[in-house]
């Protein structure tokens, strides 16, 4: 469960104020797949970037889980970020020096649950995901949709009960799309929560609930519940 309690975000900027998030009370509930669309610069990405303990609000509360997450010390946030957030970014951040398998494993570093075998569930998201047969290529080896394909699988790794994905689709072509969309169905289904930030509204149909952000405001748009699922 994630609830935000008059969440603000401001950045001074040499033209002045501007107000990335303004007043945001919004309330996701377990299992939900939420769809956050607006135009580039509504404010999407901060929004995803304070409900993922990344990015501290101006003011207001964000509770996750039950617990207060601007309130914690570092060291707890991370913890929670580690073990109970899943994270597919804007741009998916592969390190460059590892292979696909050892990116995908690289978020237990982050989480004090311990995996027997890393290696073993590693392998098994990739081969979810279409990569098995990449597990020892490179970043620089992958096409954009890999990358993006072995960034899900690694926003998976510790298990979390809530995906976060920045324009998990941004730059695809439409098969690519709906290839990824379905993924994040299937993982939806699995029980998880997920939470996507897309300028692209035809995306709507895939998610049960769809907010909507103009100018760092966000509001929920009706009518825009899935048959699909
Ligand atoms: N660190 C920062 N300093 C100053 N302004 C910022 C900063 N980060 C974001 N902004 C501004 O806040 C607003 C919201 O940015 P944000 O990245 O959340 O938009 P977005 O909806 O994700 O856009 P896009 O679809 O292009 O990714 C924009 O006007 C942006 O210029
Ligand atoms: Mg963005």
């Amino acid at each position: 469960m994630i609830e935000t309690n008059e969440v603000m975000k401001t950045y001074e900027t040499l033209s002045g104020r501007i107000t990335a998030l303004d007043q945001a009370n919004i309330s996701i509930k377990d299992g939900e797949f939420v769809l956050i669309v607006g135009r580039s610069g509504s404010g999407k990405s901060t929004l995803l970037s304070i409900l993922g303990g990344l990015t501290r609000p101006s003011s207001g509360k964000v509770m996750l889980n039950g617990k207060d997450l601007w309130a914690m010390n570092d060291e707890d946030l991370s913890e929670v970020r580690g073990s109970e957030l899943g994270f597919v970014f804007q741009f998916p951040g592969l390190l460059p020096t590892l292979n696909t398998l050892e990116n995908v494993m690289l978020p237990t570093m982050f989480c004090s649950k311990v995996e027997e075998d890393p290696s073993e569930r590693a392998t098994i998201l990739l081969q979810t995901v279409g990569l098995g047969d990449k597990l020892d290529s490179f970043p620089n080896q992958l096409s954009g949709g890999e990358l993006k394909r072995a960034a899900i699988a690694r926003s998976l790794m510790n298990n979390p009960s809530i995906i976060l994905a920045d324009e998990p689709t941004g730059d695809l072509d439409v098969n690519t799309e709906k290839e990824i969309m379905d993924m994040f169905c299937r993982i939806n289904k699995l029980g998880k929560t997920v939470v996507m930030v897309t300028h692209n509204q035809d995306l709507a149909c895939f998610a049960s609930r769809v907010l909507s952000m103009e100018r760092g405001i966000v509001s929920e748009e009706e009518g825009q519940k899935c048959e699909r699922i």
